[in-house]
């Protein structure tokens, strides 16, 4: 296993998994590992949020285990459930051979480890049990419950878990968490609380540059720039979905398969497909500002 013992080291780390991250992020993964608490990352669809739980998993050569949450998400997917059908399977056979009358027995069995399915939350605890922490990515926190939430307030305090017919779990140490948010509601104070919070912002032209050539073989600098670029422009419009930086990376790799080594604006046209994926805001990429847009962002591009 390997650990981040300084700023530096976590610098190296998300370097080594081609992550490109602003030094103030490392200092907050730094943080958050050096003090064992939950990384709360905030910021729009598309930003790298979820990519930091997977970089820290391998490049700290741990297990990722993810939690995805959405509305309606209960205890039962989230922390452990009885094998139901399993439960009733071995019933039916201890029935079968005539050990029905031992029924305590038979109960004792049926609510032991082998008949409990462990969902993420209880994996994450149990983990430590066998080797290093996990990396324990709860994402998009937003979409789940509140109820859901406030469970979660008692998971990450104690990071303990009592499972009555068989005992408590408890994480000989702390899994490394990161929590995710599109802000799409605002998650609890008393939640952010126990967290390191961190907004992750699009980058600038620079940075989203960087990722591309990190990210995309065989792309020419200056397409990433002027891609970055166009992409850049495309955000401080109020198009219905603007694009985040996986689409930025899909554009420059479809531009690369057609061999491009700078953008013009009819291979624009031609390709915006990658990074508007609403009609309607095709529909306005191409018919509103549409060389007024491309001339700007060649001009950033170039600064
Ligand atoms: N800083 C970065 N360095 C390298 N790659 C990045 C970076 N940020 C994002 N990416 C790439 O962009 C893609 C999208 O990132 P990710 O899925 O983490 O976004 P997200 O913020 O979780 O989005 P969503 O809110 O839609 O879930 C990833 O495949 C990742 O490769
Ligand atoms: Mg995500």
């Amino acid at each position: 296993m390997s650990t981040a013992r300084s700023i530096e080291d976590v610098e190296k780390l998300l370097a080594d998994q081609r992550y490109v991250a602003d030094r103030d992020l490392a200092v907050t993964i730094f943080l958050a590992l050096a003090l064992e608490k939950p990384l709360f990352l905030e910021g729009e669809a598309g930003v790298g949020k979820t990519e930091v739980a997977k970089v820290l998993a391998a490049g700290l050569g741990r297990r990722l285990i993810r939690l995805q949450c959405y509305e309606g998400l209960d205890v039962s997917h989230a922390l452990y459930e009885w094998n139901y059908a399993k439960q009733i399977l071995h019933i039916r056979l201890a029935e079968s051979r005539a050990k029905a009358d031992d029924g305590a027995g038979v109960e004792r069995e049926i609510f032991s480890p082998s008949f409990l399915i462990k969902r993420p939350l209880l994996q994450a605890l149990e983990i430590t049990e066998e080797g290093d922490p996990a990396v324990l990515l709860i994402d998009e926190i937003d979409r789940a419950d509140e109820e859901f939430e406030a469970f979660l307030l008692e998971i990450l305090s104690d990071f303990q878990v009592t499972v009555p017919e068989i005992g408590t779990f408890s994480a000989k140490q702390r899994p490394i968490v990161v929590l995710t948010s599109n802000r799409t509601r605002e998650v609890h104070d008393a939640l952010k609380r126990r967290c390191l919070y961190y907004w992750i912002d699009y980058p600038n032209i620079e940075r989203e540059a960087s990722i591309v050539t990190s990210k995309v073989p065989g792309v020419d600098e200056r397409l990433a720039h002027e891609a970055s670029a166009y992409v850049a422009a495309l955000r401080s419009e109020p198009f219905f979905k603007v694009p985040g930086i996986a689409e930025t990376i899909d554009w420059a790799a479809a531009l690369v398969a057609l061999g491009k080594t700078s953008l013009d604006e009819r291979t624009v046209a031609e390709t915006i497909g990658c990074v508007l994926k609403y009609q309607e805001d095709v529909r306005r990429a191409r018919d509103t500002n549409a060389t007024a847009r491309f001339e700007q962002s060649r001009r950033a591009a170039r600064a």
